[in-house]
């Protein structure tokens, strides 16, 4: 129970705020709450995933029923646990969040359920690492509203049905393909992410910057926003970066100067790639020859965990038509080797 979070409490915030100024991760933090947005008309782009929630949420609430059980999927950054808590606004509910590694043991489960409010919101984020045992009572509890739980050890021991209050469970993963079918099929709404349009970025640095009380000429937000990567948690870290450059500069704004220096500054190229992107595509390139090469070979190659290699930055380099999936493995494009400016051999090993 102790490991259940309240609202706003994130920890891939946390995680993420400090990367780049390891000086003031606390500051940060607070700060980047309150850039999360609250409610549906602050949460800024995926208009296709919020006009559909829009529906449901207001047909369940003129019901007074819970909503269907909601799955979230897409890479780090791009608004899930913002989404589950706008969620929860918008339904006026109670909202309580953790993370499958954090349910250990039934029993962690079954704190949080027996104490849940009517219709009230549950979020689990990194769904796909939940235990067998733990998987098993969230399908009762998703469909009967009801938990399993023994009583008593050895050949005396009994199952009872504990009823729990109708809630709507919002799951969320950056794994989709990791998560098991039955636990799929009892999600009645799924939400795929997708990176963000420039409009949107733009429009996310715009308000993100009113927040922070900074100024952004136009050019320097359009630049910011092509070089985010399509990611708000991107955008929101630049754009406190940039606010430090324009500080120190005595700037009164952030000007397309400050940013194109401080995108230098910060090893960030014209695609928004970061030094580790590039090192990915350099890799593949000179040591396995333009791929195929398989997802744990090029983690090890490159020094990262496969999970950050597939999550974080393969996501955005297949979006940028810098590298595909195939089923032998991880291949670059020829875009790739013109965006490294690296000649491209034949098999036969003749340049072009
Ligand atoms: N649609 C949006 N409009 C404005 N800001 C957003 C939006 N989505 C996300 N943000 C900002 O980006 C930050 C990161 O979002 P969030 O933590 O919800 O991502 P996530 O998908 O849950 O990531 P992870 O997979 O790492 O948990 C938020 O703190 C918020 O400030
Ligand atoms: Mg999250």
């Amino acid at each position: 129970m102790g490991k259940v979070k309240s609202r706003n409490d994130t920890p891939a915030d946390t995680k993420e705020a400090g990367i780049l100024h390891a000086e003031k991760p606390l500051s940060e933090d607070e700060r980047d709450l309150t850039l999360r947005p609250q409610n549906i008309a602050e949460f800024l782009g995926q208009s296709k995933i919020k006009e559909n929630l829009a529906v449901f949420i207001a047909a369940t609430k003129a019901r007074r029923e819970s909503l269907d059980h909601l799955f979230l999927i897409g890479p780090p950054g791009l608004g899930k646990t913002t989404l589950a808590q706008v969620v929860a606004h918008e339904l006026g509910v109670d909202f309580k969040v953790t993370s499958a590694p954090a349910l250990d043991k039934p029993k962690d489960l079954v704190g949080v359920l027996t104490t849940m409010t009517k219709n009230s919101v549950f979020f689990i984020d990194e769904i796909h690492r939940l235990k067998p045992a733990i998987e098993e009572m969230l399908y009762i509890a998703m469909e009967d509203y009801e938990l399993d739980w023994i009583i008593g050890q050895g050949p005396g021991a009994r199952t009872m049905r504990l009823p729990i209050p109708r809630f709507t469970l919002i799951g969320a993963t950056t794994k989709a393909g990791n998560v098991s079918s039955p636990l799929v099929s009892r999600f009645g709404i799924t939400c795929r992410f997708s990176f963000y349009e420039l409009a949107d970025m733009e429009a996310i640095l715009r308000r993100s910057a009113g927040i922070l009380n900074v100024r952004i000429e136009n050019d320097a937000a359009s630049l910011l926003a092509t070089s985010s990567r399509g990611t708000p948690r991107v955008a929101n870290r630049l754009l406190r970066r940039m606010r430090d450059f324009a500080q120190v500069k005595q700037s009164r704004s952030i000007t397309l100067d400050i940013v194109e220096n401080g995108l230098v500054q910060l090893e960030i190229d014209s695609l928004g790639l970061e030094r580790y992107d590039r090192e990915i595509l350099r890799m593949i390139i000179e040591r396995y020859n333009g791929g195929p090469v398989g997802a744990e070979t090029l983690a090890i190659s490159v020094g990262e965990t496969v999970e950050t290699l597939e999550d974080y930055y393969e996501p955005y380099l297949i979006q940028a038509g810098l590298i595909q999936r195939t089923p032998r493995g991880r291949i670059v494009t020829a875009l790739a080797y013109t965006h490294l400016n690296i000649a491209q051999k034949h098999t036969s090993g003749a340049l072009f």
